[in-house]
């Protein structure tokens, strides 16, 4: 099992953070029936837990620069390597009493992702990647699945809501995908998603409109795993595009075909 001193800090944190989160949670499912609803209350646990994760990364690695979604960046004095950072990830469905959701932290050294984090409290499944070292969940080393009819296979995205501009590629995605699979998921955490596909539950993911820090610890456990992860557009580039698509080995090139079209 991989254990660098900087994996252990993560691992430490992403629990950290997520214990708080788990309780705030609880309070969240009392909300549900309030007139206000649990709006407010949401944001400030988003706040506190991405404060709790920059105060022990920082902590334990002061010269480190870090990029998480709720702050301003913090550039490091050490400009090769950067922590990014989604506290909560899931927001809509922790808002809502849905228990899936997560912490995601990756590291990030010369512009590659090295290590990655992704943490359910509920569960409490821990996934994680280091460099070379495979990708675990918990104490079980996890794989992407074996399937390779596109007929038997599950594929999960994201969709887009609130008026976001992907919607139209998105659907077109569906009406291709839809009668050549097993099904499409839409659980709702960017970075379980990802997970899930390293762990073989689902057969592949794609989604647009993301950013880094919905995929930079899913890209190392995904790459660990086995899958393939490329950006949707060919010669594109995963963070700069915000757009990717990953899959078993034996499934992407038929998965990949109908998405790119
Ligand atoms: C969102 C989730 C969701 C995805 C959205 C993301 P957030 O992250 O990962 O599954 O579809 O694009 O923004 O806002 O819950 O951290
Ligand atoms: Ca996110
Ligand atoms: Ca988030």
């Amino acid at each position: 099992m991989p254990g660098s001193a900087n994996l252990n800090v993560m691992m430490k944190t992403a629990r950290k953070a997520g214990r708080g989160l788990l309780k705030d949670f609880g309070e969240v499912e009392n909300l549900q029936a309030s007139t206000k609803g649990p709006g407010d209350f949401v944001s400030r646990a988003d706040l506190r837990a991405e404060e709790t994760i920059r105060e022990a990364l920082m902590t334990a690695r002061p010269t480190y620069g870090f990029f998480g979604e709720e702050g301003k960046e913090i550039e490091g004095e050490d400009p090769t390597r950067r922590w990014i950072v989604d506290p909560l990830d899931g927001t809509t469905n922790f808002l809502h009493g849905l228990p899936h959701w997560a912490v995601s932290i990756a590291l990030e050294h010369k512009g590659q992702v090295v290590a990655g984090v992704i943490y359910d409290p509920v569960k409490d499944e821990l996934f994680f990647a280091e460099k070379g070292e495979g990708a675990w969940m918990n104490e079980q080393r996890i794989r992407v699945s074996g399937r390779s009819r596109m007929i038997e296979s599950i594929f999960a995205t994201g969709l887009p809501f609130a008026g976001r501009a992907d919607l139209p590629a998105t659907l077109k995605d569906l009406g291709r995908l839809l009668p050549a699979c097993a099904g499409v998921r839409r659980f709702g955490a960017a970075a379980l998603d990802l997970a899930y596909v390293a762990a073989g539950r689902y057969d592949g993911f794609w989604e647009r409109g993301l950013n880094p820090w919905d995929m930079a610890a899913g890209l190392i456990i995904l790459r660990e795993a086995g899958a393939f992860v490329e950006p949707i557009r060919e010669g594109g580039d995963i963070f700069a595009d915000g757009e990717v698509l990953c899959a078993n080995e034996a499934i992407f090139p038929q998965f990949a075909k109908v998405i790119r079209g």
